[in-house]
């Protein structure tokens, strides 16, 4: 069994004490990753699925970095509206963390795509990038693969961040339809949870570690749910058990 943990859209400011709408979100990760290490332990892997620092500052990266490391384990990022991958790779891949990287955890294969259309809250998948998971897909003859991306390619209940989902999800879709291997596709970006089954494959969405979103009469208003993470178990066969932790 694989034992992964997901945290999605830190939020990272330059300052560590800086605030975002009203939140500390450098105090909230450093708890939701305080909550993980007393129980969710052991865990085999962390995935972040983007909007890792929200103004794609260096030093919001390298804290990031150091936080994550703390949890001993393999770590492996994916970019969101918010990043710039190119500061996320300088800042990650010298200290062994991954960024959208294709990589196996046999009999399961974990894609982690970027689909950052830069300077766009909105979200796309190139067709480089839909190339690399059509490719990964029909590469794995036998296993499981579990397909990453940072923006939701469902609506998910609030309109406003639909309007800023993966404008090309049907070509997406139609990547995953043509492969019988795929068993779960995990996201952030809407900071709220999200579960549904489409084709057997479980469509999951997970909150943001500082403060989540609802749909309001202005578009969109911050909630008061609090800061979570998600926990995933992958086995052998294929199945997978998951939930999100409130902290
Ligand atoms: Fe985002």
């Amino acid at each position: 069994m694989l034992r992964i943990i997901q945290i999605t859209d830190t939020h990272l400011l330059a300052d560590k004490h800086g605030l975002l709408r009203g939140h500390d979100t450098d105090r909230s990760l450093r708890r939701v990753l305080d909550h993980v290490a007393q129980h969710a332990a052991p865990f085999d892997l962390v995935l972040v699925t983007g909007d890792l620092a929200h103004q794609a500052e260096p030093n919001a990266y390298m804290r990031l970095k150091s936080y994550l490391k703390k949890t001993g384990v393999p770590i492996e990022c994916l970019p969101g509206n918010h990043d710039r991958q190119s500061v996320m790779q300088a800042s990650f891949i010298p200290y062994g963390i991954g960024c959208a990287n294709i990589f196996d955890r046999r009999p399961w294969r974990i894609i982690m795509l970027n689909s950052v259309i830069p300077g766009q809250d909105l979200g796309q998948l190139s067709a480089a990038e839909l190339a690399r998971l059509d490719n990964a897909l029909r590469d794995l003859t036998e296993g499981h693969a579990l397909v990453c991306l940072h923006h939701p390619p469902v609506p998910v209940g609030n309109p406003s961040m639909d309007e800023m989902g993966l404008s090309n999800a049907a070509e997406f879709f139609r990547v995953i339809d043509a492969h019988s291997c795929v068993r779960a596709v995990l996201w952030g970006h809407a900071h709220s949870e999200f579960a549904d089954v489409r084709r057997g494959v479980q469509l999951l969405g997970t909150p943001s570690t500082c403060f989540q979103f609802r749909a309001s009469a202005a578009g969109i208003a911050v909630d008061d749910a609090p800061p979570a993470y998600r926990w995933l178990w992958l086995f052998p066969d294929g199945t997978l058990k998951t939930g999100v932790t409130p902290v």
